[in-house]
């Protein structure tokens, strides 16, 4: 079949990437989708099962990093555009391992942006799509929000390499005339997310009734937004935004960490049919995150009045839609917490 476009989805199998590619796979049957994932820890197939069958998307098993491979991989598949999501994506773990980060997100962000150059004879209809995070602009006070326009300041190793390879990205559009769009999210929640990050891991730990560590004192504040709305933006963004243009994307939604954790623990005790305060007791206020940034809050206005998009999901809703899918989906978090889900790749691909 001849596909109108070809997108490569880079980190497809991870947690923002796989909504995305199931997005675009079952909205877009005229696209042929490419999912490029080296399968982390944090990458996992069986997060596309449902997609896995469909002819208009394939996997290919490879490290952004290699730069040989997708120097080879851009001449032969001769992509239209790029979505680009993989990352080392987790900042505690940014801390103790700071160069997987600057590899993977800043050289493997480089060898993308090269193999593009090289291989698009011509810019015309071609686009290469970084996502990345308000994590970026810094931190901010109690009040203010982050617009596009807010310099950069970032903190954690994580953020200072997703900052530089957006400057990457940006020098690109600048100097070879690359059409390039960047987004900046605020924190997603929702199904398949790896359970180290503060949702999946609370409720991970409510279930096994384990201690809820709260760094610090829980008063820091993120902006918090359900993950399909962060799919259905970046899908809107990357068919109607305008090239070169920076869109930041948010929930509208501020929540301190530990009125968040209180919020989750009363959803659980209900689901689990605990008596009403029975998860609040396993909070453990523990060792604060060195350089913790205290807010992060969106201004989503310009993707809003320019491109009509807004939020669908409230947070109580989306918490219970959540809580529920980790609670129905209890082999999922075995597996990827047992590092099973490799085996999976094996017995689909060899
Ligand atoms: P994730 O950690 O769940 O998934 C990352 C994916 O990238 C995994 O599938 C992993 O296997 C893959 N990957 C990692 N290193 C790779 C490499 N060297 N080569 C090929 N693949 C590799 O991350 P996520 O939360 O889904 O985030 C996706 C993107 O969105 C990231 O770029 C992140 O910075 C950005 N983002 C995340 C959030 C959030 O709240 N999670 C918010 C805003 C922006
Ligand atoms: P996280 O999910 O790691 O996302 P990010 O650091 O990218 O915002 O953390 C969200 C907030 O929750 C952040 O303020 C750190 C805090 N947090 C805890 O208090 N305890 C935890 O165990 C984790 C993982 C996070």
């Amino acid at each position: 079949m001849d596909f109108k476009k070809k997108i490569l989805i880079t980190g497809g199998a991870g947690f923002i990437g796989s909504h995305l590619v199931r997005l675009f796979v079952k909205k877009h049957p005229d696209y042929q989708i490419v999912n490029l994932d080296k399968l982390t820890y944090a990458g996992n197939l069986e997060n596309l099962k449902d997609v896995e069958q469909a002819p208009n998307y394939k996997f290919v098993r490879a490290d952004i990093t290699d730069k040989a491979f997708i120097d080879e991989l851009f001449q032969i598949e001769k992509f239209d555009a790029v979505i680009h999501l993989a990352a080392e994506s987790h900042v505690d773990r940014s801390i103790t391992s700071p160069m997987d980060f600057i590899m993977t997100n800043i050289v493997g962000t480089v060898n993308l942006l090269n193999a593009a150059r090289h291989t698009w004879e011509s810019f015309d209809g071609k686009l290469f799509f970084h996502v990345s995070t308000d994590e970026v602009y810094g931190s901010l006070g109690e009040t203010g929000l982050f617009t596009e326009e807010t310099p950069y300041d970032p903190r954690s190793p994580y953020s200072a390499s997703k900052a530089s390879s957006d400057h990457l990205v940006r020098a690109y559009f600048h100097t070879y005339g690359m059409p390039v769009m960047i987004s900046n999210c605020s924190n997603n929640y929702g199904p398949y997310q790896f359970p180290e990050k503060l949702l999946p891991l609370m409720i991970n730990n409510i279930k096994n009734n384990k201690p809820l560590p709260i760094y610090g004192d829980g008063k820091y504040t993120r902006d918090w937004l359900w993950v399909e709305d962060h799919a259905a933006a970046i899908e809107l963004i990357f068919h109607e935004g305008q090239i070169g243009e920076t869109y930041n994307i948010g929930g509208n939604n501020e929540w301190q960490n530990i009125d968040l954790v209180h919020k989750l623990c009363e959803i659980m005790d209900r689901l689990l049919g605990r008596s009403e305060g029975t998860s609040k007791q396993l909070i453990t206020f523990v060792k604060d995150r060195p350089g913790h940034d205290l807010r992060y809050a969106i201004d989503a206005s310009k993707l809003q009045n320019e491109l009509n998009w807004s939020p669908t999901l409230q947070t109580e809703e989306g918490l219970e839609k959540t809580a529920k899918w980790y609670l129905d989906n209890e082999d999922w978090l075995e597996r990827v917490t047992s590092g099973a889900y490799q085996d999976y790749y094996k017995e689909m691909y060899g």
